[in-house]
C-alpha cells in the first residue's frame, strides 16, 4: 500500500525540472502535495538531503524574507547558496540575459530571481537548462502565495471553501492569492480602490482557474469584501518601483486601513495576514499587527518550509 508521504513524493516528482515562474505553473494536486511536504518538514517528519547543490539568487530588487529563508531553506537541505547581486556581478553591467542565464546554468542547478518585469524571468528560463523560481516580479510572487495558504491551512485544517479577502493594491501578491487561491478551492475577495484593481486578464485567468464551488471576486468596497472571511490579508499601498507614486497611493487608498474595526465583520475566528514589509498605519493598523489574530510571523517563517520543499521538489530530491 502507498503511504500518504509517498503518496506526496510522487505528485511532487513530476515537479522535476521545472520552473515556477507563476502560481499557474503547477497543478492543484501539485501546490497541494507541496503545502503538505512543507508541513511535513515543519514538523521535523521529514528530512531531505540535497548533497551539496547550488542555488544561484539575482536579486534586482530588496529583500529580507525571500533571500534569507531561500538561504536557508538551501543549507537545511545540505547545499548552498550564491548571491549574484546585480551590483557586484556583470549582471548589473548589461551584460546579455542570454549570456548571464548560460554560463549560471553550468554553476548553480537552480536559480530564484526577483526583478521588475515578468517578461525578462521568462526570458531568463528559456535561456537557462536549469530549474528558474521567481522570487517577486511586478506580476506575481508565487512563492508567497505558497506560504500564505501553508498559514491558512494551519490555523483552518483545511483549505476547502474558507475565504481570504484581500484588502489594497491589485497587485502581484494579490495576483498570485488569486490564482494559487483558485487553484486550491479557496474562495478570493479582492478590494481595491478605483483604478487600483488586480489587473482584468489575471482575473480571468484565476476564474477559469477556480475549482467547483469557489470564487473570485473583485469590488472596491473592503466593508463588503470582509463579511465572513476567515483570513483578512493586505500589503503595501506602492510596491517597490513605485515609490514616487506613494502620495498619490496614500489619498487614493484612505479608507482601506486594515483595522480592528474590519476584523469586526469577517468570521469570529478569523486570521490576519501580510506578506512584510508592512507600514504600520498605513496599510495597517499597529494594533491588528500586534493582535492575537495575527499569523503575519508564523506567515513570513512559513515562507522557509514552502520554498524547502520546492526547491527539493524542482531538484528531484524526493
Ligand atoms: N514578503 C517578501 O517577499 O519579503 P521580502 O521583500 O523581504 O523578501
Ligand atoms: N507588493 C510588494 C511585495 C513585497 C514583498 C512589492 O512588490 O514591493
Amino acid at each position: 500500500m502507498v503511504s500518504f508521504h509517498q503518496g506526496v513524493a510522487a505528485v511532487l516528482s513530476d515537479l522535476k525540472g521545472k520552473d515556477f515562474l507563476s502560481s499557474s505553473d503547477f497543478s492543484s494536486e501539485q501546490i497541494t502535495a507541496l503545502i503538505e511536504l512543507s508541513i511535513q518538514l515543519k514538523k521535523g517528519e521529514r528530512r531531505i538531503d540535497l548533497g551539496n547543490r547550488v542555488l544561484g539568487l539575482i536579486f534586482s530588487k530588496a529583500s529580507t524574507r525571500t533571500r534569507v529563508s531561500f538561504q536557508v531553506a538551501m543549507a537545511r537541505l545540505g547545499g548552498q547558496t550564491v548571491d549574484l547581486n546585480p551590483q557586484i556581478s556583470q549582471v548589473g553591467r548589461g551584460e546579455p540575459l542570454e549570456d548571464t542565464a548560460r554560463v549560471l546554468s553550468r554553476f548553480c542547478d537552480v536559480l530564484a530571481i526577483r526583478t521588475y518585469e515578468q517578461q525578462e524571468l521568462a526570458d531568463y528560463a528559456s535561456w537557462s537548462s536549469i530549474p528558474v523560481i521567481n522570487a517577486l516580479t511586478d506580476l506575481e510572487h508565487p512563492c508567497q502565495a505558497l506560504a500564505d495558504f501553508l498559514t491558512l491551512q494551519e490555523s483552518f485544517g483545511d483549505l476547502k471553501g474558507q475565504t481570504l479577502s484581500y484588502i489594497g493594491d491589485g497587485n502581484n501578491v494579490a495576483n498570485s492569492l488569486m490564482i494559487c487561491g483558485a487553484l486550491l478551492g479557496v474562495n478570493i475577495k479582492i478590494a481595491s480602490p478605483r483604478g487600483y484593481e488586480p489587473i482584468p486578464a489575471i482575473v480571468d485567468h484565476a476564474r477559469s482557474l477556480a475549482l467547483k464551488g469557489s470564487s473570485i471576486e473583485v469590488m472596491n468596497e473592503p466593508w463588503e469584501a470582509v463579511k465572513g472571511a476567515q483570513a483578512l490579508y493586505t500589503d503595501v499601498w506602492a510596491s517597490m518601483g513605485q515609490e514616487q507614486e506613494q502620495v498619490k497611493r496614500e489619498e487614493a487608498f484612505k479608507g482601506f486601513c486594515l483595522d480592528s474595526g474590519f476584523l469586526k465583520e469577517a468570521d469570529k475566528d478569523a486570521i490576519v495576514l501580510h506578506c512584510l514589509p508592512a507600514h504600520r498605519g498605513e496599510e495597517i493598523s499597529e494594533e491588528l499587527m500586534e493582535s492575537s489574530s495575527s499569523r503575519i510571523f508564523d506567515q513570513s517563517e512559513n515562507r522557509l518550509h514552502v520554498q524547502q520543499a520546492l526547491l527539493a521538489s524542482v531538484l528531484g530530491g524526493l
